[in-house]
């Protein structure tokens, strides 16, 4: 899968591309990252990429010019154009719907916004799908893009471990939060692990999960028994 991350700070990306799972996938050819900045697209000596916005008011606007041509340039770069993706605090919420979704795409490409966001006329010419993190605001949408990129991956097949670990994770699968788990030692200051998950019964150790994820899900996240399908395996 390739991400391609239009962004004022690709050097915010460096830390978090050459460590761990998206390393390794990165090294073994199944995710591809490309970084963009939008100021290699302006044009003025300046290099500048924004305005003040009209009528007034704080902060500044990333302007239409060189975000359009930034945009058509890495979407004519490679074989297909790519789904586009603006984060924004007013898009569609990211869950992991919408992950499973995304990840059925070869290409995401990220704009990254800063300052007071873009200029309206941005998503009104170019309709980019607008995803939001949440009901928060950042100061950018490099985080945003990290978490998407590091939400996605997870579903690309051969970058986990064990495949297996993902259809178990909360929100997947069954839509509802995971069971909860345990590792050495038996005994933590008092706090003993389940007898069952000590038995070897491995019946009685799925319908132990099964009732500790629905008990887990009703106790603290009941918004999700609404949506839930059944667990396949
Ligand atoms: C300070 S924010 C601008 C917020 C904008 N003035 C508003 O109220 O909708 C700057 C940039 O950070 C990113 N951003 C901030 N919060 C976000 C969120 N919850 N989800 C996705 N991106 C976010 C967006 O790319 C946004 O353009």
């Amino acid at each position: 899968m390739r991400f391609d991350v239009l962004t004022l700070f690709p050097g915010l990306f460096s830390g978090y591309l050459e460590q761990s799972l998206l390393k390794k996938a990165i090294d073994a050819g199944l995710v591809d990252v490309r970084l963009w900045n939008f100021r290699d697209w302006a044009t003025d000596r300046h290099k500048s990429v924004d305005d003040t916005p009209y009528g007034g008011g704080p902060g500044m606007l990333l302007r239409c010019e060189p975000i359009y041509d930034c945009v058509s340039a890495v979407q004519a770069e490679g074989e297909a154009p790519g789904q586009l993706i603006m984060l924004t605090p007013q898009g569609r919420r990211f869950d992991q719907t919408l992950v499973e979704e995304l990840s059925q795409q070869q290409r995401l490409v990220l704009m990254c916004g800063r300052y007071e966001g873009f200029d309206d006329r941005i998503s009104q010419g170019l309709r980019p799908l607008e995803v939001s993190m949440g009901d928060f605001i950042c100061n950018g949408g490099e985080v945003p893009a990290m978490l998407m990129i590091d939400a996605l991956i997870r579903l690309i097949p051969g970058v986990l471990g064990d495949e297996a670990s993902a259809r178990h994770d909360s929100f997947s699968c069954s839509g509802r939060l995971e069971y909860p788990q345990y590792t050495r030692p038996r005994v933590y200051e008092g706090m003993e692990v389940p007898e069952v998950l000590l038995s070897g019964n491995h019946q009685a150790i799925a319908a132990w999960r099964e009732e500790q994820s629905l008990m887990r899900t009703k106790e603290r996240r009941q918004d999700l028994l609404n949506n839930t399908v059944e667990p396949t395996s």
